[in-house]
């Protein structure tokens, strides 16, 4: 079975080409820098770049797997959650494919593809375990007793954790998007140079809030001469990320723990972040936890992991109808099936 993926929930447009056997033949990612000078994402902006740019893109993945439209024998597409505006333009370009040339037709929970990008990466990787998302719009912590369930056992329960990178990196005035930039500069700063709060939200809960550490850090830089953040920098864009990631750390084997898998699974953009990787594998012995990631460009949002998400649906049996809906704010649900 050959299976084109597409995925345009929020900036990035992307299409991907796999196999069943879950080969990837090409994974296309376009990350709009429109958003650039705003700070953040423009929903309307985002959804006309995906206008302009999905089919260019769809005819790339195409011509790098070396195959042709009629080679296709599926199609799947996020549905859900993420800008209404931008999952309509890649619902209708699927379904407008899927029904064209009458190929298989699956929408996919964006949440659920990002948890497959764990199982690309890693051939050998299977239920039990339990996943850790943290991306610019979730951060969910999530255990899969078996392929196809999953349980949520907490959330954030305001800003997600990528939001707050890049919240930070705003009022650092570091630009957007701040993850990536915060990660770098914070190699060269000392994480003790401010004592930013953790906020673990009682002791046996698994959810996260990052919006009283965003606002910690807006309230130590107000009264701070401009001079004196320029030159500690890197030392509170350190210190923040530190009080980030221990909580998501924590969290993360606390989940483990109490759902009795030895595997942690991390994915979604911060899954990039170098101290979040370095403090979870150097406790992982430790623990007697096994955590994986997936290669950045699986961690970022990307189409190879809607196709892989998809193609285990279509493989259970499972076909998506036509008049498929996105769902701006979709849970752990899966797409309705016929
Ligand atoms: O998964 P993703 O591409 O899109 C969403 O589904 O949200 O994640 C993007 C988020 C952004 O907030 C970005 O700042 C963050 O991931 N990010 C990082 C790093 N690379 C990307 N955050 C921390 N450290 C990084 N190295
Ligand atoms: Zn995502």
């Amino acid at each position: 079975m050959t299976i084109l993926g597409i995925e345009t929930s929020c900036d990035e447009t992307a299409a991907a080409v796999l196999t069943d056997e879950r080969n990837i033949l090409s994974n296309v990612v376009l990350s709009q820098t429109i958003h650039y000078e705003y700070g953040g994402v423009v929903p309307e902006l985002a959804s006309r770049a995906h206008i302009k740019t999905l089919i260019p893109i769809i005819r790339e993945s195409l011509a790098r797997a070396g195959v042709g439209l009629s080679d296709l024998d599926a199609v799947a597409v996020t549905f859900g959650p993420g800008l209404v505006g931008s999952l309509l333009v890649g619902l209708s370009v699927a379904k407008a494919l899927a029904y064209a040339r009458n190929i298989d037709f699956i929408g996919v929970n964006h949440i659920e593809g990002h948890l497959f990008a764990n199982f690309l990466e890693h051939k050998y990787l299977k239920p039990p375990l339990v996943h850790l998302i943290v991306s610019g719009g979730h951060t969910r912590l999530i255990h899969q007793p078996e392929m196809g369930h999953y349980q949520l056992l907490g959330q954030t329960l305001d800003d997600a954790a990528g939001e707050s990178f890049d919240k930070v990196a705003k009022m650092l005035g570091i630009g957007y998007p701040g993850g990536p930039r915060i990660d770098r500069l914070s190699e060269e700063g000392d994480e003790r140079y401010v004592d930013f709060p953790r906020a673990y939200m009682g002791k046996n809960s698994l959810d996260f809030s990052f919006s009283g550490l965003k606002t910690a850090v807006l309230n130590y830089l107000q009264p701070l001469p401009a001079e004196r953040i320029r030159e500690h920098l890197a030392d509170i864009a350190a210190s923040f990320q530190a009080a980030a990631v221990e909580v998501l750390v924590e969290k993360s084997f606390r989940a483990a723990r109490e759902s009795g898998v030895e595997v942690l699974a991390v994915a979604g953009g911060v899954a990039c972040n170098r101290r979040l990787r370095r403090e979870l594998l150097s406790r992982a012995g430790r623990e007697g936890v096994a955590v994986h990631f997936p290669s950045p460009l699986l961690c970022t949002d990307n189409a190879a992991m809607i196709a892989a998400a998809g193609s285990f649906h279509l493989e259970q049996g499972d076909r998506s109808p036509l008049d498929l809906n996105a769902v701006a704010n979709l849970d752990m649900r899966p797409a309705p099936v016929v």
